[in-house]
């Protein structure tokens, strides 16, 4: 079956090898564009949503349940990662055990996490911009009928990500010290404020979810076992873990960096699994501190960290929050720009997306045409579709992708055990079953119309697929099987 052929490992290496991107990152390059893309509106906003709606002071359980399967995922990836190097990630090591159309949708997946995860984040960019510097809300709001805001920063975000991968390094690095410093300013000054009585109870009982709530709204796993849709209690740490898994999302886009990592054998164990580790710690620490300062029934939704520290009487940390949370948004962005690029890359190398996309640029050694369209694309829904609703979108496509991931570790063991697999997953192929089941379960817990919009998304990648991809694939060409 041609849907199932799949690219010989070997010429994955091999094109590594002569590759013509060029090899200039370290491994402290990947942990600052590991922590550059992770840390962003997750913690920003998402950790006081979630406290107040579906978890109270146990939100920080959620955060810790959802580092675990991330660990898990990037466990996965390590040991893919360092074992075949290579700028498709997921979508290649798909390619190489599972078969094409595994790769395709895997690859339209990742396409989908970062192109609607960096234009949520655009979106929510301009919001702090505007609040800090009181710019008009017609054209920075979420109201926006065209939100310029948003538009302009991922116009200059794709000039610095088009004019090189050393370029966009620096400007990561730079951000992403700003960003951890103000996360640890958060912690350290929250925990001069924190109220013991604010964390009792620490588990809020399981309450009924208002009645408001339409079915589509509701987790599909209690959709499918007929449960009432309820919040807070355990179920409710479990939804909030579905949710905020959204701010551990985008380590794996290390993955794709492997042809432009120096020693990429060492150094992307070192940063997927280094980024992560810290960025989960600083998540734990937010989330405390901010339960601990404010009753999670009273918790600002919008920007909670910053409400947090007013309602204390320090207007000042406040202001640096929204300082740090402007310079987190923009160091996602920039490194999502990038990971576009090496995905559309990766596939159209393989004939699956146009030739064209995959030319890198003489100069700049970057793949130009592929960072332009998917920022074009960006630039269009950031500019004019509402869309802080589709951001449990990107858990969808990031957790659906994972799934794929861990199921190719032991399926590459046994089907190319010889490959030199320098990062071992412990304990496969327990492990890597027991991650892709972790991440179904999450998955079951997003709501019933994120899986129909998630369903749409995969239909127009099939149509796509059959329509070009499957006849114009390289492996077509030879005649693969
Ligand atoms: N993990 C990224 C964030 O939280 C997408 O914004």
């Amino acid at each position: 079956m041609s849907v199932l052929r799949k690219l010989p490992v070997d010429e994955v290496l091999d094109r590594g090898r002569r590759g013509n991107l060029v090899r200039r990152l370290t491994g402290k390059d990947l942990v600052g564009f590991g922590i550059g893309i992770i840390i962003g509106s997750g913690i920003f906003t998402l950790t006081g949503i979630e406290a107040k709606q579906h978890a109270g002071p146990a939100v920080v359980l959620s955060f810790v349940i959802g580092g675990v399967v991330a660990a898990l995922a990037a466990l996965c990836y390590a040991e893919l990662a360092s074992a075949v190097p290579t700028a498709g990630s997921a979508y290649t090591y798909a390619y190489t055990s599972l078969g094409e159309i595994f790769a395709w949708i895997i690859g339209w997946d990742l396409l989908l996490e970062f192109a609607l995860g960096a234009a949520v984040v655009s979106r929510s960019w301009s919001g702090y911009v505007a609040n800090l510097l009181d710019l008009p809300p017609e054209w920075f709001g979420e109201d926006a009928a065209v939100n310029v805001g948003a538009m302009v920063i991922i116009a200059l975000l794709t000039a610095v990500a088009v004019a090189g991968i050393r370029e966009s390094a620096w400007v990561t690095n730079a951000l992403v010290v700003i960003k951890v410093a103000v996360s640890v300013l958060v912690v350290v000054a929250g925990l001069f404020f924190v109220r013991g009585a604010n964390l009792d109870p620490f588990v809020p009982p399981t309450q009924p979810a208002a009645p408001s709530a339409t079915a589509l709204e509701q987790p599909l796993v209690q959709a499918l076992l007929g449960m009432e849709q309820s919040v807070y209690g355990f179920g409710g740490i479990l939804t909030a873990a579905a949710i905020v898994f959204f701010a551990y999302t985008g380590f794996e886009a290390l993955a794709n960096l492997g042809e432009e990592t120096r020693n990429p054998r060492r150094d992307l164990p070192v940063g997927l699994l280094g980024s992560l580790v810290v960025c989960t710690l600083l998540y734990v620490g937010v989330s405390f501190v901010l339960t601990a300062m404010v009753d999670y029934r009273q918790i600002d939704e919008g920007a909670p960290l910053a409400a947090a520290f007013q309602s204390v009487g320090q207007p000042w940390v406040a202001v640096l929050v929204s300082l740090g949370a402007i310079t987190g948004l923009t160091s996602v962005m920039m490194v999502e720009l990038v990971t576009i690029g090496r995905i559309g890359f990766a596939m159209s190398r393989d004939g699956l997306l146009p030739p064209r996309l995959s030319q890198v640029h003489p100069k700049w050694g970057t793949p130009h045409r592929m960072t332009i369209a998917g920022a074009v694309l960006i630039m269009l829904l950031a500019g004019f579709v509402p869309i802080s609703e589709l951001a449990d979108m990107v858990s969808i496509g990031a957790l659906s992708g994972f799934f794929i991931v861990a199921l190719a570790v032991p399926v590459l063991r046994r089907t190319q055990p010889q490959v030199e697999r320098p990062f071992r997953m412990p304990l496969s192929p327990v492990l890597p079953v027991l991650t892709a089941a972790a991440c179904l379960y999450l998955m079951s817990n997003l709501d019933v119309i994120t899986w129909l919009r998630f369903a749409a998304w995969l239909l127009i990648g099939f149509a796509l697929y059959f329509g070009y991809g499957r006849r114009h694939a390289l492996l077509a060409r030879r005649g693969g099987s």
